[in-house]
């Protein structure tokens, strides 16, 4: 597939996942893992082959994962079933789709039972586009309670001209500032942020990422 826009994304991403990638899990949900309540049911926002939320419920964590491809979310369930893992639930949803993505954070609240939500994202940011961000951005918003923690990984402008591993589908390198001021702006406050290489190396690459960890206030 040549065409790089976001109205391909769900085509590219299924078949991305045909094929079988590594379930290691990423530098980033080790990080996010080392310092989150014991107790925390995780919502993954865009989990591809579930590498990450399958690694969170290995060490406990209830999981709801959601991503656009259907591909993925069946091969995580096959993946959930083959391991007998049964507190990770694989959602097919669209993240720009405010009733889908409430739904499954509904999901998640109830088997909480009032223990602590995590929501985690990423490299998802930068693989819908700007319009698409806003949209999410205000999901999740209002969906956050005051307190809740999300926290995010993804490429930010200055990776635009580093080589890529994989390529062929849409990626967009993201304005940080512009992407921290937005969460500003809906009542968020920015508890960590660092950008820099380092963070997630893959191969010959390494790209410039951000991390962030926002609040709602
Ligand atoms: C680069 S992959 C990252 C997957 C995973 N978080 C990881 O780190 O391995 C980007 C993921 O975003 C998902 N995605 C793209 N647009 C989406 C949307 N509108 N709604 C939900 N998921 C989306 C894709 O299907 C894909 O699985």
């Amino acid at each position: 597939m040549n065409k790089r826009t976001v109205e391909t994304n769900k085509d590219y991403w299924d078949e991305f996942y045909k094929s079988n990638f590594k379930h290691t899990p990423s530098q980033f949900c080790v990080c996010v893992l080392t310092e989150i309540d014991d107790q925390a049911v995780i919502v993954e926002l865009g989990s591809g082959n579930g590498r990450d939320s399958l690694y969170f419920a290995s060490q406990g964590h209830q999981t709801v994962a959601l991503d656009l491809s259907t591909e993925a979310v069946n091969s995580c369930t096959e993946e959930s079933i083959k391991r007998n893992v049964k507190h990770a639930h694989f959602i097919q949803a669209d993240l720009t789709n405010q009733k889908e993505v409430s739904q499954a954070i509904g999901l998640a609240r109830q088997k909480a039972a009032g223990q602590p939500i995590v929501f985690y994202s990423r490299f998802v940011m930068h693989s819908i586009d700007d319009e698409q961000e806003v949209l999410f951005l205000n999901t999740v918003a209002d969906c956050l309670h005051s307190g809740e923690r999300i926290y995010f990984e993804f490429r930010t402008k200055e990776d635009e001209k580093l080589d890529k591993h994989f390529g062929g589908h849409y990626r967009r390198y993201v304005d940080s500032e512009v992407f921290l001021k937005r969460l500003k702006d809906l009542n968020f406050v920015i508890n960590y942020q660092h950008k820099g290489q380092g963070m997630a190396k893959y191969k010959e690459e390494d790209p410039v990422v951000i991390r962030v960890i926002a609040q709602k206030s």
